[in-house]
């Protein structure tokens, strides 16, 4: 194994570790140092523990652990999960001093990390993301949360990973449409902030397609930098942080419009990114070549470029209506002035927005 990339999130006295390498579930000697007490819960899913549950468990020797397996989906990253974490604790007699591992990708994460925040008011809990969405988001920033019937993510707090142990190696079994799901939050961290690194996107899309590990460790360490920026001054998203909602307002919208499921959550951020694009040529004069090489990228990712037919767009206004970034009933999007300047314009005309949109559907089309 070759040394692993070393960033930190820095927090002061919560400031934390991310570990980027192939390999590094059976580094337990690195990560162990994470764990608080004697007391270890890993939190898994029945598709990822029969790949690497044992790996993790084997570095748990000497230490008082049990293991427990939820269903698959994000069907399950609800309240009553979160109450089989708490039991699977109780039953463990953890302590205040325990610690959560959440092995898995973002659906794991945020239920694992919201569990951890609860349990005796809060104990440590360390990330070992599996997808390449919670590579590089879900894992890094502590946003944890459950759904509600009533809306996704409705009850969740802030709450720091001690450590994120990134193993790239798990990338080899993801399937490819959730592969490249992830490859549109890669495009994101580019597209609002980094323009250099959305050349080196567009250099190396191939590298990353093929899974080449040495190339998407980089890339996740980009990301990752560029995220533990972000959090380290704007932990709980009083400003800059929304950045990182680059084409969110639009995809949630997407999500909620085409009915859950229909969309991957990055194949929906993907298209929102390009409305936000186009809607940016309109509104802040941003370049229209840049809004081109942009969905030529998502294109090359293998991502979708256009609005699904049947979807209105005055529908998907409504929606965009209801998303948390709004204040006080205006809408408030991130668009950009050109890759890698994005901006949180507030008060956006709607009427430029369903224009935008409709052209959206034959543009891209
Ligand atoms: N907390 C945050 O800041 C944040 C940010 C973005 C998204 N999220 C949340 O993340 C969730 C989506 O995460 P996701 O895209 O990772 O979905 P996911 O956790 O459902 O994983 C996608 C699928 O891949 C499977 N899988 C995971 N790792 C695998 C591997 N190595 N090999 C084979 N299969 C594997 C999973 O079992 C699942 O079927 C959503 O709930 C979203 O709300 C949170």
């Amino acid at each position: 194994m070759s040394a692993p990339l070393n960033l930190t999130v820095e927090l002061g006295t919560r400031s934390y570790p991310i570990w980027i390498g192939a390999g590094l579930l059976d580094d337990a000697e690195r990560w162990r140092a994470a764990l608080r007490g004697r007391h270890v819960l890993v939190v898994s899913n029945d598709v990822v523990a029969p790949l690497y549950l044992n790996r993790v468990v084997a570095g748990l020797e000497g230490l008082s652990f049990s293991t427990l397996v939820l269903p698959d989906g994000e069907a399950h990253k609800t309240l009553d999960s979160a109450a089989r974490v708490f039991a699977a604790l109780a039953e463990l007699n953890a302590s205040r001093d325990a610690t959560i591992v959440a092995l898995g990708g973002g659906v794991i994460g945020d239920l694992a990390g919201f569990a951890a925040a609860c349990w005796m008011r809060g104990i440590a809990f360390v990330q070992m993301p599996t997808t390449l969405l919670a590579m590089v988001d879900s894992s890094v920033g502590g946003k944890t949360a459950v759904d509600l019937p009533q809306g996704k993510n409705l009850v969740g707090a802030f709450h720091q990973p001690r450590a994120v142990v990134v193993d790239t190696g798990t990338l080899a079994t993801l399937p490819e449409r959730e592969l490249r799901a992830g490859l549109a939050e890669v495009v994101k961290y580019a597209a609002l902030g980094d323009a250099a690194f959305f050349a080196w996107l567009e250099q190396h899309a191939d590298a990353l397609l093929a899974r080449d590990t040495q190339v998407l460790a980089e890339a996740i360490a980009t990301c990752c930098r560029q995220k533990g920026g972000i959090v380290s001054r704007d932990e709980t998203e009083q400003g800059e942080r929304a950045l990182l909602n680059f084409g969110h307002t639009f995809g949630h919208a997407l999500e909620t419009a085409t009915g859950y499921g229909v969309l991957l959550h990055g194949e929906a951020i993907a298209i929102g990114m390009l409305q936000a694009a186009r809607l940016s040529t309109q509104l802040l004069r941003a370049s229209a070549a840049d809004a081109g090489r942009l969905r030529a990228l998502v294109a090359r990712c293998g991502l979708p470029t256009s609005i699904p037919r049947g979807v209105e767009p005055q529908r998907l206004l409504d929606l965009m209506r209801l998303d948390k970034k709004n204040l006080s009933g205006r809408l408030r999007l991130i668009l950009w002035r050109g890759i890698g300047q994005a901006e949180i314009v507030p008060d956006v005309d709607e009427a430029m927005i369903v224009r935008v949109l409709r052209e959206g559907l034959r543009a891209e089309g």
